[in-house]
This record gives C-alpha cells, structure tokens and sequence, in this order.
C-alpha cells in the first residue's frame, strides 16, 4: 500500500454502511487506509445522516471532538453548533456529501465534476467505487433486444436509467476497484424472457462497450466462491456472488449479491470473506439495550392502561397456547412495570455478542442511546404480537404462520389462512440469527416483533440497527419512519469492513 489513503467514491450511498466499514479499516501501522471521497445521495434524511457520520469522522479524534459531538446526541447542542465548533471540518464533510441530496442523472454536472477532480487531485494513488444502482429491470443489459424495438431508445428507459450512472461513473473514475452490491433478484431478472445478469456482468467488465466513454477493462470476482483461474474469473453458478451475511458474524440472513470488479491490469487476485464459525443471534445482538414497552396507536398512552391490557392479554394467550404446547404454565408473561418508549442510556453491557462484534457495536463508548424508541400498535395487534413472542419462545424459534394463529386472533383480513398471509406476522426468535431488515419496517413493525413477549413490540431502529450491524454511535436523523428505511436499506458496515480488508490486501501488491 502506498503511504496516500485509498479515494473512495461512494455511490447510492444511503445511510452510509458501506462507507462506514470502508472508513474503519486501517493498517498495519493504525492509520486508516480509505478516505470517502464523496458520498452520492438523493434522499434528505440519508444525506443528513450520511453528513453527520461523515463530520463524525473528521472530529473524533480531535481533542474535544467526541465530547462534542455527544453534546449533540443529547441535545445540548444543536447541529449547527456542532458544526460551528468546528468550521473546518464542517466544510469538508458537506464537501464531502455534495451540499445536500444530489441524484446521479439529474445532478450529474455536479457530480461528474466532483468525482473527476478527486481523481486528478488523487493523482496514481488508488481509486474504489463502492455502492450499487438500486435494482431496476437492467435493460441496458438488454440493449441488444431493445434494438429491435421500433421507436425504442435506451435513454427513455426509466428502467436503464441508474445502471447506465453506474458504469458512467466507472468510465469516469476508472477506479482500481469496484464493489457493487444488488439485491438478490439482479441474478434472475428477465428481459423478454432472457436472464439479464450475464449481459450485466459482460458490461460491467468492459463498461467502454455499454457507454462509448474510453474506459479500462474489469476482472468480476465473488467474495465468497474462489475462481478457478484467478486471471479470468467465471463461476458455475450465478449465485456464487450471492453473500449470505449471517455466514460473516452479521447477526441476520440478508442475502445480496456483490460484485467484486478488479481493473484487468491488477495482477493479483482478491481473496475470499472468511467465514465465521457460529452465527450470531437476535438475542446476543439486541438482548444488552434497555427494554421498553409498546404503546397505543388508537387510544390514549398511559403505562397503566398498557399494563392492564398486557396482563389481561397473558391470561388469553395462555389458554390459547395450552392447546398446543406443554409447559404454558410456567411461563412469565405479566408485563414489566413502568417500562418507558424509549431510552437514551445503556444499562447493561454488550457481553452476549463475540467480543470482535461487541467491540464494534461500542467504539467510542458511546454513554448517548440513539433511536431507541418504540411504535404504538393496536390493541388487536399488541395481543398477536405477544401470542407470536410466546409461540416462537415455546416452540424453540419458529414464528408462528397465520395457520397457527387461533380464530379469535385472525386479523379481518380475507386471505388470512390461504396462505398468502401466512407470514403476515413475524417474531425475530431469540435463538437465531434475523431474517433480512428490510425499508419495510419502516411501514409496520408485523415482521420484526421482538421475541419478548412481555414486551409486545415490534423492533425500534436502534435495535434494527444492531441488527444491520451499524455501530451505536451511528445517527440516524430524520424522523421515525425514515430512520427506518435508511436501516433497512443498507450493507451491514461489520460485513463491509470485512470486504474493504479483502480490497486492502488487494492493493497491498
Ligand atoms: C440500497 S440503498 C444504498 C445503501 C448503501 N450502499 C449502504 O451501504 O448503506 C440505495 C440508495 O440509493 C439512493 N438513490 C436512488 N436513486 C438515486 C440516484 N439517482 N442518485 C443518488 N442516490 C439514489 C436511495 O435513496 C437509497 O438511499
């Protein structure tokens, strides 16, 4: 590695996991090894996470500058005082996120300009591209049969329209490297019938062909399948670039795929992800933060009615279970008292979680809880959730499907046993790892309910966050529901440092 930080050029950023596990990584000697460059983001409440994190970074270090920036998380300061303390890097992280939300195709002026003075100022240092264009139908890739269609342009194809930024951008940058990560249907998406991703990968290694721009070429590798001639990596299957994360110590099976593109030129090859030896589970990744109750979307928010209703609701859930399992008796399901909605301090310590995760999850030692708030639910819902909490305790882990649910907890809707409901809800057992967070949580909590059954809640950001791997000093700002979707958007940061030690190791040569 020569002595000059790695430029990162980060691309849909979203909340910033990528360029959190990138930033992380250091060397031997302890300096960090990326430095994010620019930071592409359209969305407002991301962008201002994404800002934050990105200042975060430039002050940490600096005498009084965790002090600071934990004034802000407790709100004894704003964020421009924040900001104001320390112009200098202020200036350089809104540099650093454009401004404000910017979209690659609307504002590419700003940002080509942006990214090709990085890459002149960088000089022959080396050059990553991280982030991946949101899923659309790829049909770039299916220029080919577009042709055919009278009338067709490619430029009119909304669906074209972000993978075509992407590989402008790589034409642009021409970095040592690309990581590209997609969701896991990039690999059958369809075009008239035909599987787009080999057209997709075919680009992607001369992106010079999809863009006319004067561009290198690239090698594809997966993170996880060795190839078996390292100068021309192909794989058998498609699905050798899918990373499933809970084999990487992320405590949730989220599935994605990513792309590993070296330019041709590199001689060396990238290595594999280790795998870790166990997985995680939801409980060594959430069971530390301090417990919080439910409350009432439909009616006045008292701790007392809450109670009430929680107590009346274990004597029912009790008989219904009794139906189905034995030793219903000895389980506690009367509710905790004066239990609050949300928290801002840590109570107890992270010793669940392997100590490499625990020490992630705390750097700094944050003393400040960030979004740990719950949602109100309906009465009807707070007594499924804890119906699906106790089901999933006593069956060893499995969610309940509608199938399992009695009559008289069956939401009034039509399909609800024909199965297309059946996960409708949905307990994050504490004896495995997550299933994937997803933006939808954002919209309801019915597939993240927390296994405590004496709490009767579905997930809080904070918790989906652990989950995601985010670090608890991360911020997320904007309000709830945002805060929500950037969580469940992005690439686990602890999965990411580990892709950025493997592109370190890369460009060690
Ligand atoms: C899947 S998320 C990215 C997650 C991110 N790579 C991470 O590591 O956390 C995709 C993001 O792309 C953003 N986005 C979508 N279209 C965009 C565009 N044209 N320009 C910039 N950002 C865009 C979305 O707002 C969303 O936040």
């Amino acid at each position: 590695m020569k002595n000059k930080e790695v430029l990162v050029i980060d691309l849909f950023a979203g909340p910033g996991g990528l360029g959190e596990g990138f930033s992380s990584v250091k060397d031997k000697a302890g300096n960090a090894v990326f430095k994010i460059g620019i930071s592409v983001e359209k969305e407002e409440s991301a962008h201002k996470t994404l800002t934050t994190r990105a200042f975060y970074r430039k002050i940490k270090d600096l005498s009084g500058g965790l002090d600071s920036y934990n004034e802000y998380l407790s709100g004894g300061i704003t964020r421009q005082q924040l900001f104001d303390r320390y112009p200098k890097q202020a200036e350089e992280a809104e540099t650093e996120t454009l401004y404000g939300p910017k979209a690659l195709g609307d504002d590419n002026e700003i940002i080509h300009k942006r990214i090709a003075d990085l890459v002149k100022a960088h000089g022959d240092s080396p050059k990553v591209v991280i982030g991946g264009p949101p899923c659309q139908a790829y049909s770039l890739a299916g220029r080919s049969r577009n042709a055919g269609i009278k009338d067709y342009k490619a430029e009119d194809d909304h669906r074209n329209f972000l993978y075509r930024e992407y590989l402008k951008v790589l034409s642009i940058a021409q970095p040592d490297v690309f990581v590209m990560e997609n969701v896991r249907g990039i690999l059958s998406a369809k075009i008239a019938g035909k599987i787009m991703f080999p057209s997709i990968l075919n680009d992607l290694r001369n992106p010079e062909q999809a863009t006319g721009i004067a561009s290198p070429r690239y090698k594809i590798y997966s993170l996880v399948v060795e190839a078996s001639d390292k100068d021309n990596p192909v794989y058998k299957n498609s699905s050798d670039y899918l990373i499933r994360a809970e084999n990487y110590g992320i405590p949730q099976a989220r599935h994605r795929v990513i792309l590993l593109g070296v330019r041709s030129d590199i001689e060396k090859a990238p290595k594999t992800l280790t795998r870790s030896d166990r997985q995680v589970s939801v409980k060594q990744a959430i069971d530390d933060l301090p417990k919080l109750r439910s409350g009432f979307s439909k009616r006045k928010d008292e701790p007392q009615a809450w109670e009430k209703a929680v107590s009346q609701n274990s004597a029912c859930i009790k008989a219904l279970l009794k139906k189905q399992f034995d030793g219903v008796e000895s389980l506690d399901l009367q509710p905790f008292k004066n239990l609050s909605r949300s928290a801002s301090y840590f109570i107890t310590s992270l010793n669940l979680v392997p100590k490499c995760l625990a020490d992630w999850y705390r750097k700094n030692e944050p003393c400040q809880m960030l979004n740990h708030e719950t949602r109100g639910h309906m009465d009807s819902d707070l007594l499924r959730y804890a119906y699906s909490a106790a089901f999933t305790q006593l069956s060893g882990g499995i969610s309940p499907k509608s199938r399992d649910f009695p009559d008289e907890l069956a939401p009034k809707h039509e399909n609800w046993k024909s199965g297309s409901h059946a996960d409708r809800f949905r307990t994050q057992a504490a004896n495995k790892c997550a299933t994937t967070v997803t933006s939808h949580i954002s919209k309801d909590g019915h597939y993240f309910i927390h296994y405590d059954p004496k709490q009767c809640r579905s997930l809080t950001v904070r918790e989906a966050a652990r989950l995601q791997t985010f670090p608890d000093n991360y911020l997320f700002e904007g309000n709830r529901t945002q805060q929500y979707v950037q969580v469940g958007n992005a690439v686990p940061p602890f999965l990411a440092r580990q892709i950025g030690k493997v592109v370190m190791r890369l460009l060690e040569a």
